[in-house]
């Protein structure tokens, strides 16, 4: 017997993020800190300012002065279209050293993505360390350049890790075995699990039962975490299904062979298990096949 699980479509998300713009006019340059200063002048109405009054000669000293002062919680700053009073958060940054614009919210990644900046309350922030994952590559998509995870993988590019077997299978494994994954959300180190690449390929098999060898009657505990070994008779563990089957449409084939030999499957769409607070319970079972094999 064998119980696999398998994901419909895949469902990596390719993050897009917007790329952008900065003050003009206050930038001074100056890197203090890792920050480039980007901001400053309070304004807002510009008024003419009467500086001084002498009664006894009657002379009164009208040389204007221009006072720019933004409301409170403004700041003067290029707003991503022109020079304006805006909330810190809509203040785009100057980034002087390449001359780029970067938008309120928005970062910039060098060429060879090993440099990212990012445009927080019109400050320009580098982070301390900016690498692409052995498994990722440094790459323009949608005229965005930063590390993205290659075909199969997941991650934000500096790291990428297969979230399921579907993932290792789309990268070119193609032959069945142990490999590491990591379920988008799943909290631990990544895993080992077993791949089966028949059927299409990409089966993240959590359980195997071939001829006894192994005790099922265990506890909640032993459920939750697994047990058994990968290349023999095992229970992956309802927590790491949990994360994998919540990450995206799986569908669920069980094998079975009765006692005269004979192989049976069945294919049940949208399988899913809810977490421990609710018992582990699966949910969205449709019956889809069911075939003698
Ligand atoms: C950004 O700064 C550079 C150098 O100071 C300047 O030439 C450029 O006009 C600035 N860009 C904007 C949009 O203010
Ligand atoms: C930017 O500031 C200019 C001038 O104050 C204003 O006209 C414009 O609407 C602002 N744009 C945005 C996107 O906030
Ligand atoms: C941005 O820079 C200004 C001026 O140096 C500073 O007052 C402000 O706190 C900085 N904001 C952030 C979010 O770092
Ligand atoms: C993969 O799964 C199919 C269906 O359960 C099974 O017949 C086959 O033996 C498995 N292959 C491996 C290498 O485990
Ligand atoms: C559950 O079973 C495991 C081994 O199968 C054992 O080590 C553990 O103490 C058991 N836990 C409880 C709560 O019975
Ligand atoms: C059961 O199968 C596993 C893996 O195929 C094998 O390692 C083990 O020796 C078998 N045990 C028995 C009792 O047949
Ligand atoms: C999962 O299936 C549901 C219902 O069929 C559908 O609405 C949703 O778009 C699917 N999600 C993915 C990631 O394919
Ligand atoms: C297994 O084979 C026996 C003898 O041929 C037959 O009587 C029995 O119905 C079969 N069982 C199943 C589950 O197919």
């Amino acid at each position: 017997m064998a119980l696999c699980v398998h994901t419909i479509e895949g469902m990596y998300l390719i993050l897009i993020l917007l790329g952008g713009s900065c003050s003009k006019g206050q930038d001074t340059g100056d890197k203090v800190k890792g920050y480039f200063k980007c901001t400053s002048k309070r304004t807002v109405a510009t008024q003419d300012h009467t500086t001084g009054y002498d009664s006894t000669s009657s002379q009164i000293n009208t040389s204007p002065v221009t006072t720019t002062v933004c409301e409170q919680g403004m700041e003067f700053c290029y707003n991503g279209t022109d020079l304006g009073c805006a909330t810190p958060v809509h203040c785009a940054c100057n980034l002087t050293s390449t001359n780029t614009i970067i938008s309120a919210g928005g970062f910039y990644v060098n060429p060879e993505c090993t440099e990212r900046a990012h445009c927080i309350n019109g400050n320009v922030t580098w982070d301390g360390e900016y690498s692409c994952s052995p498994n990722a590559l440094c790459e323009e998509q949608n005229n965005v350049r930063q590390c993205y995870c290659k075909t199969g993988y997941h991650g934000d590019g500096q790291s990428c890790e297969f979230p399921d077997c579907k993932g290792v299978y789309d990268s070119g494994n193609g032959i069945s075995g142990i490999y590491t994954i990591k379920p988008t959300s799943w909290p631990g180190s990544p895993f080992t699990a077993y791949c089966n690449m028949t059927d299409g390929g990409g089966w993240t098999v959590f359980q195997r039962r071939v001829n006894g060898s192994v005790d099922f009657y265990r506890n909640w505990t032993s459920y939750k975490e697994g047990f058994g070994e990968l290349d023999g008779e095992f229970w992956l563990g309802n927590d790491k299904l949990h994360y994998l089957t919540n990450q995206g449409n799986y569908t669920l084939r069980i094998d079975l062979v009765d006692r005269n030999g004979s192989s049976y499957y069945a294919k049940y769409d949208l399988f899913r298990i809810n977490d421990e607070n609710d018992n582990y319970d699966s949910l969205n079972w449709e019956h889809s096949q069911a075939n003698r094999r």
